[in-house]
């Protein structure tokens, strides 16, 4: 029988590079499970996406394997959501290449990402990296999903997984949901902890980021290394204090308290004692997490299962829009 009420769809991928950072759990993964119940929700490693960067082909086997072991690790549920490798679904790759030509040179020129990412890496500037809001347009898109959860560093590439959704629809009919943003009030945004207005970010040096698989003794140690300034008073005020406004979100993040309430109780006493509890909060977070997925990780058996479900699940959606753009263009299959 036919739900009589559809859940909204959410949408969301994560790159199986590096170690998922802190921010990663406070901007994206934290979020997934408090959505799970609500929504109808699908969570890709985008393992096409890292093609962009060279990858060592066992390193990203591992990290892939890690990287779902983390999403399950952190409470998602795999019966209740779909949890699958990017790659498993051919139609990424098919509706990229179709939306590519809904999409315009300037467009991509003009993503920050693309700008950084280029500046970083200026021996392989690929056409991949150039059009990889594209193929994030059409992993969204595939799914006709409605909200987006993503840290505001991704807000641009959502901007434009709508303008091609649009346009798309203003010259077939309504193809496609125009999906909309879903953003954490606090916590969209950690940033660094040796340089505080650059977000933290799993391809930057160890000592900036703590990896959600970080023992507590490195959490410790980080947070107590990490940068502040020399007034010694913990307000909130990122523009003038970045360093201290960061530790605030994250504490504020992961404990509830409000940015005064958390002045009131650490203002005054030197930033050692303020750090710690900020160490005492992530590290209450992380330790849950770490104790399943070591259990998880040693399942192979199971992470299989997961992984073989997930593509099944996902594929049986995505051929459903694709038949859908496919008559659209007037391309095959059709009835001659
Ligand atoms: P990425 O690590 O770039 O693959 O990002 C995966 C998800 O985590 C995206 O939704 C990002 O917006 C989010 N994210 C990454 N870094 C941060 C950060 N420092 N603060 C908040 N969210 C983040
Ligand atoms: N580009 C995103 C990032 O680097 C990852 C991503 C790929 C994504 N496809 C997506 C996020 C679709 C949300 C929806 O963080």
């Amino acid at each position: 029988m036919e739900q009589a009420v559809q859940k909204q769809r959410i949408f969301s991928g994560i790159q199986p590079t590096g170690n998922l950072t802190l921010g990663n759990y406070i901007g994206a993964l934290r979020n997934f499970g408090i959505l799970q119940d609500e929504y109808d929700c699908l969570y890709s490693i985008v393992d096409l996406h890292a093609l962009t960067v060279r990858q060592n082909p066992a390193e990203l086997r591992k990290a892939c394997l890690r990287t779902m072991s983390i999403f399950l690790a952190s409470g998602l549920d795999p019966e209740k959501n779909i949890i699958y490798f990017q790659s498993q679904v051919p139609a990424h790759a098919e509706l990229s290449w179709v939306l590519n030509c809904y999409t315009y040179m300037g467009e991509m020129s003009r993503m920050t990402q693309f700008k950084d990412k280029s500046a970083k890496h200026a021996d392989n500037i690929n056409c991949g990296l150039f059009t990889y809001p594209v193929l994030m347009a059409a992993d969204i898109l595939l799914y006709q999903t409605n909200l987006v959860p993503i840290g505001a560093d991704q807000k641009q590439h959502l901007e434009i997984a709508r303008d091609i959704a649009e346009r798309f629809n203003g010259v077939y009919g309504d193809v496609f949901v125009v999906p909309d943003g879903y953003f954490p009030k606090v916590g969209a945004r950690v940033m660094s902890l040796q340089e505080p207005t650059r977000k933290m970010s799993k391809s930057d040096p160890e000592d900036t980021y703590i990896a959600i698989l970080d023992k507590p003794d490195i959490i410790r140690k980080k947070l107590r290394r990490a940068v502040t300034d020399s007034e010694n008073s913990v307000v909130f005020d990122p523009e003038n204090k970045p360093g201290v406004a960061n530790l605030m979100s994250i504490l504020s993040a992961l404990s509830g308290m409000s940015m005064e309430e958390i002045t009131a109780q650490y203002d005054g006493q030197g930033y050692g004692k303020f750090k710690d509890a900020v160490a005492d909060s992530v590290i209450a977070t992380l330790e849950p997490i770490q104790k399943r997925y070591e259990e998880i990780s040693a399942d192979k058996a199971y992470l299989q299962q997961v992984m073989d479900s997930g593509s099944e699940r996902a594929s049986a959606i995505a051929h459903k829009t694709m038949l859908k753009v496919r008559k659209k263009l007037g391309i095959a299959p059709w009835k001659l």
